[in-house]
């Protein structure tokens, strides 16, 4: 497996073990008002670097230098949600920060979409 791959998985793990504890806290103390924080770390963190670092493990598919800023850009979206979302949620920030963490979360995103259509330049496997 490469080595983004790992990378991938190593923090994709990270945030779900993170978000499964944080959903058990929820549940254990009945209040749910984290709960669009504790969704997003699961699904930005363990679901979708999951995907990502799966797809750079496919036989054929590039894992240069685009694959290592799609991983730090989408991780540090996935943490950054985490981070500031419990903040404005309790009103201790304002709503505009969250741009922070969307940010890096998009441009993940577009790295992904490009290493994705490169693929259809390449001859069928
Ligand atoms: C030990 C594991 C987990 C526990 C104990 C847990 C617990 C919870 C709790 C208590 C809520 C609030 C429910 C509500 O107020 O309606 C919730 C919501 C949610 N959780 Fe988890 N969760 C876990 C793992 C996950 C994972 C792995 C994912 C995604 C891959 C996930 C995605 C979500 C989503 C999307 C919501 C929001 C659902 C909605 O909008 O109704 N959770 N979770
Ligand atoms: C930059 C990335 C993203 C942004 C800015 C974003 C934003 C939002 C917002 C504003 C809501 C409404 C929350 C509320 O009403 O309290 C929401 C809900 C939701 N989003 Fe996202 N989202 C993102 C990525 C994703 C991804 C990647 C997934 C799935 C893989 C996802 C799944 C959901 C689900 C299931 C809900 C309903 C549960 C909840 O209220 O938290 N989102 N999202």
């Amino acid at each position: 497996m490469p080595r983004v791959s790992s990378a991938f998985f190593t923090v994709a793990a990270l945030c779900g073990l993170a978000g499964m504890v944080w959903g058990s806290y929820m549940g254990a103390s009945h209040d749910h008002a984290m709960l669009p924080a504790h969704a997003h770390l699961n699904l930005l963190g363990w679901v979708t670097l999951s995907i990502m670092g799966g797809f750079y493990a496919l036989p054929g598919n590039q894992s240069g230098v685009l694959a290592w800023v799609n991983f730090v850009l989408s991780s540090l979206g996935a943490v950054l949600m985490a981070v500031l979302l419990p903040r404005v949620l309790t009103q201790q920030l304002d709503g505009k920060v969250m741009m922070a963490a969307e940010i890096p979360a998009i441009l993940g995103m577009i790295c992904f979409l490009i290493g994705v259509i490169s693929n259809w330049r390449k001859p069928v496997a």
